[in-house]
């Protein structure tokens, strides 16, 4: 029988001891996590961009916890030995620690996935130490926070000032010091995310953070191509959308002509 290597939370921080890059990307069901895996991915986040790339929502807002829990089971039986890390949605998490254990431990359970993703800094480390405490893997995200976008009324650049600079510093430091195994930075100043980086032992995952973070991720309708526009930050490395919507066409050309099936 042969065993097959695991990619764990021990495996991101090893990786920033040894200046090698990971490479993350979004999935939400299992032929996406084949493919990207496949082709290189070694940890899948099932993020809650789910509600926008593919439940038509118009934010993130939206999203719940059984929604994420249904396509992060289906990535984890996609997977084979990436690390299946899930976004705990809005509202799952906020109200205190002792919530977001419960919907942490639902999330581990039900999809047997291995870490969650909590949005916020200094105010969700008391949250991040619980969950750590008690053995969860929790990834940290801060910078542009999607799942706040009803507050700061976009989704620009952060930490663009010297106040708001200091602010995400303080984030980074007090979210690492309480345990988080990693750190999703998005779209804030490039050099703020060297800075950063630099500064912690534990792992950034940088998205519109520049190209010192230890990891990097997109999601994977940018990635591809299939986003109908991408952040300016998230360049599409096909044009995945014209490939379908040729293949679509031509095949439907075909069955209005009764030229599809051949015979
Ligand atoms: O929801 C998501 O896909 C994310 C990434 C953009 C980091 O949080």
């Amino acid at each position: 029988m042969t065993t097959l290597k695991r990619i764990t939370a021990a495996t991101l921080t090893r990786a920033k001891q040894a200046e090698e890059k990971m490479v993350w990307l979004t999935a939400y069901d299992a032929a996406s996590a084949q493919i990207a895996e496949a082709a290189g991915a070694e940890v899948l986040l099932v993020g809650d961009s789910l509600g926008m790339v593919s439940l038509g929502f118009d934010s993130t807002l939206p999203v719940t916890l059984d929604h994420m829990i249904h396509h992060t089971a289906a990535v984890v039986r996609g997977r084979s030995k990436a690390w299946v890390v899930c976004d705990l949605p809005f509202g799952s998490y906020q109200q205190n620690p002792e919530q977001a254990f419960l919907s942490s431990v639902r999330v581990l359970q039900e999809s047997a996935c291995d870490a969650v993703k909590i949005e916020g800094g200094e105010h969700m480390a008391n949250t991040i130490s619980f969950l750590s405490e008690r053995g969860i893997a929790v990834v940290a995200h801060i910078g542009l926070t999607p799942q706040s976008v009803k507050k700061f009324g976009s989704y620009g650049k952060r930490a663009k000032d010297d106040a708001g600079r200091a602010q995400l510093i303080q984030d980074a430091k007090a979210v690492a010091a309480a345990g988080a195994v990693c750190i999703v930075l998005e779209n804030i100043p490039a050099d703020l995310g060297t800075e950063i980086t630099n500064m912690l032992d534990t792992p950034t995952v940088g998205i519109g953070a520049g190209n010192h973070c230890d990891a990097q991720v997109l999601v994977w309708n940018d990635l591809l191509g299939i986003s109908a526009s991408n952040p300016p930050f998230a360049p599409a490395y096909a044009n995945v959308r014209a490939v379908m919507s040729d293949a679509i066409s031509r095949w439907a050309a075909d069955v209005k002509a009764g030229q599809f099936p051949k015979a």
